[in-house]
């Protein structure tokens, strides 16, 4: 088998959620240069502007925790360009510091007692409620077609606990990673495949650009045994594996892309 028919994703209708920028744009990049049809949801129109020309993909201005709107995209999407074949639900918001700051004192603003419940409320809604919504309507429309295959972003702190995240966020993605599993089990049947990739610290515009500060990539990097965080380029290949035929007899799974941040502290 040619590596070309082993990746091949030409032609395969793509929607990409927070697709204008950082991993989705990744993915959404190693698509559209691979031959498939690039459709990016998003809130930020700027961004969207941009990059649906720099790619030549096509766009949706959509908020995905409004589900009517995010079911009016998907539905014009579909009728547009006659099917859906994959989705990358990535669209989130970062989970802010957590209780230990950078040079790994307490951070008592961020202590577990004072996180407020509209924080708690808005991570959940975007990285857990409409992450659910999404997967709903990709399921409807890949169910009335071939199957499909749906490729969500997770996190490595879906399995890990996290000192310099809030803990929302933690748990938020606990609860994408189990609708992973959950969702592929019961979807197998429609030859509809889902997935998970779980990046470590990578470099977007997640947090306000946060992770984009030299001194912050620095101090993090400490804790990557490759001694570095991640770039979008670092993450393009899972993109291309797991929407193409070398992965369609995976499903269920989490892939981790993290410079080894889960193996451990070498310090
Ligand atoms: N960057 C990291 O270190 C990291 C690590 C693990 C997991 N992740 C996950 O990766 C995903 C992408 O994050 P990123 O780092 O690329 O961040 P990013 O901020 O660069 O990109 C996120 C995109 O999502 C869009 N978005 C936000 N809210 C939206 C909404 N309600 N509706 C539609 N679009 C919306 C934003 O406009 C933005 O274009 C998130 O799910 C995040 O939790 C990121």
């Amino acid at each position: 088998m040619k590596a070309a028919d082993l990746f091949d994703v030409r032609d395969l209708v793509t929607v990409v959620t927070g697709g204008a920028s950082g991993i989705g744009l990744a993915y959404a990049e190693a698509m559209a240069d691979n031959g498939a049809n690039v459709i990016l949801f998003d809130l930020d129109q700027t961004r969207l502007d941009a990059e649906t020309k720099r790619l030549g993909a096509r766009s949706v201005r959509a908020d995905v925790t409004d589900r009517e709107a995010l079911n009016r995209a998907f539905d014009e999407t579909v009728r547009d360009m006659g099917r859906l074949d994959v989705v990358f639900a990535n669209a989130g918001i970062g989970g802010g510091p957590g209780f230990l700051t950078l040079d790994g004192k307490r951070n008592d603003e961020r202590a577990f007692e004072k996180l407020e419940p509209d924080y708690w409320d808005r991570i959940f809604k975007l990285d857990a409620t409409a992450l659910f919504w999404t997967i709903q309507a990709a399921a409807r429309h890949m169910k009335a077609g071939k199957g499909g295959r749906i490729i969500v972003t997770s996190s490595i702190s879906a399995t890990k606990t996290e000192s310099m995240v809030g803990a929302p966020y933690v748990a938020a993605k606990a609860a994408a990673a189990q609708l992973v599993r959950q969702a592929a089990l019961e979807l197998a049947a429609y030859n509809i495949l889902v997935n998970a990739i779980a990046p470590g610290p990578f470099v977007t515009n997640i947090s306000g650009g946060r992770l984009k500060d030299e001194g912050v990539q620095e101090a993090l990097a400490k804790f990557c045994p490759l001694n570095r965080l991640g770039f979008s380029d670092d993450i393009q290949g899972l993109a291309l594996f797991l929407a193409s035929p070398a992965s369609k007899y995976m499903t269920g799974a989490s892939l981790t892309v993290d410079g080894g941040v889960t193996l451990g502290y070498l310090g």
